[in-house]
């Protein structure tokens, strides 16, 4: 089977696991694990923010992270189709106790006409007040859209002008990294918060990091152990994330070149594919998902007539090239 699903379904490498067997660990609870605390440094300063706190996943991350910038009754504006509004389950709501309103825009950009008309102020005992506005780079189920910078400083700047916060859903930051060459600071300039997985395209088995102020990843430690997410020796973790930023970074300009590749066999505009996902509109996404099946390539609906490819470390280019066969051949009746 070739498995196109998402950039999830990776397993450790050979080295990744020789580094987890080796890694030092202590108890994190305790803020005594040396390869936590290794990660968090470098991935802090690799975004230009103070401090970061690992989780064991990107939704804890983005859950803290906004629960960092907006109180329990005020809301966050965000796209659509954003993880956060999505595919969280309704964490932010059932455990952060804060709301959300959004715009929708084909490829999850930002829009600030949009935002204009949603964002609340301070109006007393009358309207839920807009504490901050999230954006998703690159955006998943927008088809892995890229935010240009430019749109994402100009965001920073209608959050300044209003005094909100602005949280940046970058679980595929790396990505739009390499697709577009904007610097890691760059991105992390826009954000007062943000979160990054290590889970999707750079191939660990677990990992994300929330990041912003010394005194928001403060809190955000205290509500991660209330969650009952403070991890003991976790650097076996850590130093899987800590390999896939020394290896598996630069290389996801291979899963963009096979996306690419994957795009054309299917017809999909190659205009959208900006990064390791490819979107495209079938008939009847659940049958074509059965017969992609039965051809030997698992693939994921993700609407009634949507479907989505996910290019990653675990399929090289002989894969890629053989599913591209198999899919652009594949009838659905
Ligand atoms: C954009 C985005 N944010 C956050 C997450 C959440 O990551 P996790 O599955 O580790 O909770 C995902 C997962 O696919 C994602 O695509």
């Amino acid at each position: 089977m070739i498995d196109l699903r998402s950039d999830t379904v990776t397993r450790p490498t050979e080295a990744m696991r020789a580094a987890m067997a080796a890694a030092e660990v202590g108890d994190d609870v305790y803020g005594e694990d040396p390869t936590v605390r290794a990660l968090e440094e470098r991935v802090a300063e690799l975004f230009g923010h103070e401090a970061a706190l690992w989780t064991p996943t990107g939704s804890l991350a983005n859950v803290l992270a906004v629960a960092a910038v907006v109180a329990p009754g005020q809301e966050v504006l965000c796209e659509a189709r954003a993880h956060i509004a999505r595919a969280e389950l309704g964490a932010h709501g059932a455990v952060s106790g804060l709301t959300m309103r959004t715009w929708s825009h084909p490829r999850g950009q930002v829009d600030l006409a949009a935002l204009g008309e949603l964002f609340a102020p301070d109006l007393g005992p009358y309207f839920v007040q807009t504490a901050a506005l999230s954006v998703e780079n690159t955006h998943n189920f927008a088809g892995g859209a890229v935010l240009p910078l430019a749109d994402l400083q100009a965001l920073r700047a209608f959050a300044d002008e209003r005094g909100v916060a602005v949280h940046l859903d970058g679980a595929r930051i790396w990505n739009a990294h390499v697709a577009t060459g904007t610097p890691l600071r760059d991105y992390g300039r826009v954000a007062d918060v943000m979160a990054v997985c290590l889970s999707k395209g750079l191939g660990a088995p677990a990992g994300s990091l929330l990041l912003g102020s010394a005194e928001r990843t403060a809190q955000a430690r205290v509500r991660r152990k209330r969650l009952g997410a403070g991890m003991r020796q976790v650097g076996i973790l850590a130093a899987a994330g800590l390999h896939a930023l020394d290896h598996h970074v630069e290389r996801l300009a291979d899963d963009h070149a096979h996306a690419r590749l994957l795009a054309e066999a299917v017809g999909a505009d190659p205009a959208g594919v900006d990064t390791n996902i490819v979107a495209f509109d079938v008939a009847d996404a659940p049958a074509y998902v059965a017969r992609a099946r039965e051809a030997g390539v698992l693939v994921g609906a993700v609407g009634a007539r949507t479907i989505r490819l996910v290019t990653h470390l675990d399929v090289g280019r002989d894969d890629v090239e053989l599913a591209a066969k198999v899919l652009a051949g594949l009838v659905v009746e």
